[in-house]
């Protein structure tokens, strides 16, 4: 096992096109980093730097206390987690755990060994003699992880590996992939734009955009005080509400900001509130329910019990201390 350190990191594409620029992370020995942004903001480029898959044209990357930059991916001591799992299909799934372990010519009884630990972590043992066109999405994805569990690499990348399953088993698999780190207790980076998959498995997340670090922090450090409105409109679900301040020129304290966030779950209704919202629409989850409508001109979304009252408009308050303030350029956090 090992840390990572990736110290001003960039990468320009031949063409001349940059993907990702100035990027600093600190991973430490068995933690969990997830870096996570909408589509085409270097994710992908940052993990494949990392593996060794892309040259790195900017910075150092460390495993370990060794720079990577020239080594080879396959002595980088890592294993990657892709998210088409490319099993080799005329292979069984044992030989698909062994393959790797007999071309670096480890030892038979060691492949035995590694093999039979992986299928138990993973709970494939039942399924070692079957092909992979015999399995379910889920177990060809767990037989994809037990290829990477065999290597016992001092990291696993992880890009997307969830994003081929359907809705209910990548929540599964999310809990598994959580479980399994948590045992292994082996250094990760994964990648995914899946803000919820994010937020429940890493330690701490890293929100790139544009190919640059918006913020780094745990989970609920990103959600409670995101760094910019970019962060703000990316990290929880349903996304914070972000109003112009000159919509709501009356709530205390935001003469300063461009920009007034607040998460639709710190709005209650309230005879006395200060915002009047206009009821546009309804969307039922259940327990609860979200509302759509707008005030001043600028959207807005409330979370409330499906038991609360609905009418055409609302009087809506704020949970104290819920406010949060952004520049009004650059969307900056002001505290
Ligand atoms: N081989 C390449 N040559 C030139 N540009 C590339 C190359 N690969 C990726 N890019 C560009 O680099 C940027 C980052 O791409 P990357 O694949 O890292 O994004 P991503 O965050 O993984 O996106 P997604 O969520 O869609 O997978 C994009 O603008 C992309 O078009
Ligand atoms: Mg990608």
């Amino acid at each position: 096992m090992a840390s990572i350190t990736l110290d001003k990191v960039g990468k320009i594409y031949a063409g001349g096109t940059r993907a990702v620029g100035d990027v600093n992370i600190d991973i430490a020995d068995g933690e969990f980093i997830v870096l996570v942004g909408p589509s085409g903001c270097g994710k992908s480029t940052l993990l494949r730097m990392v593996a060794g898959l892309e040259s790195i044209s900017e910075g150092t990357v460390r495993i370990g206390d060794r720079v990577v930059n020239d080594i080879e991916p396959a002595d980088r001591d890592i294993a990657m987690v892709f998210q088409n799992y490319a099993l080799y299909p005329h292979m069984s799934v044992r030989q698909n755990l062994a393959y790797g372990l007999k071309n670096r010519g480890t030892p038979k009884p060691e492949i035995e060994r590694r093999v039979a630990e992986a299928a138990e972590i993973l709970q494939i043992g039942p399924f070692l003699d079957r092909k992979p066109r015999a399995l379910s999405g889920g177990q060809r994805q767990r037989v994809a992880m037990g290829r990477a569990i065999v290597r016992e690499p001092a990291a696993f990348l992880f890009d997307e590996p969830l994003s081929n399953l359907d809705a209910k088993l990548r929540v599964t698999m999310r809990l598994e992939i959580k479980e399994l780190q948590r045992r292994l207790r082996t250094t990760s980076i994964y990648v995914t734009h899946d803000q919820l998959e994010a937020m429940t498995l890493a330690d701490r997340l890293v929100v790139l955009n544009a190919g640059r670090i918006e913020q780094i922090g745990t989970p609920l450090e990103v959600y409670r005080k995101p760094a910019s409105t970019f962060v703000a409109s990316f990290i929880g679900s349903p996304a914070m509400n972000l109003i112009s301040s000159t919509a709501l020129p009356h709530l205390p304290g935001v003469a300063h900001a461009g920009t007034i966030g607040i998460r639709p779950e710190d709005l209650t209704v309230s005879a006395t509130g200060p915002i009047l919202m206009d009821v546009l629409a309804v969307e039922e989850l259940g327990a609860q329910r979200l509302v759509h409508g707008q005030t001043g001109g600028e959207r807005l979304t409330v979370t409330l019990s499906s038991n609360a009252e609905l009418s055409d408009s609302l009087r809506l308050d704020y949970r104290p201390g819920s406010l949060h303030l952004f520049t009004a350029g650059e969307g900056r956090r002001i505290d």
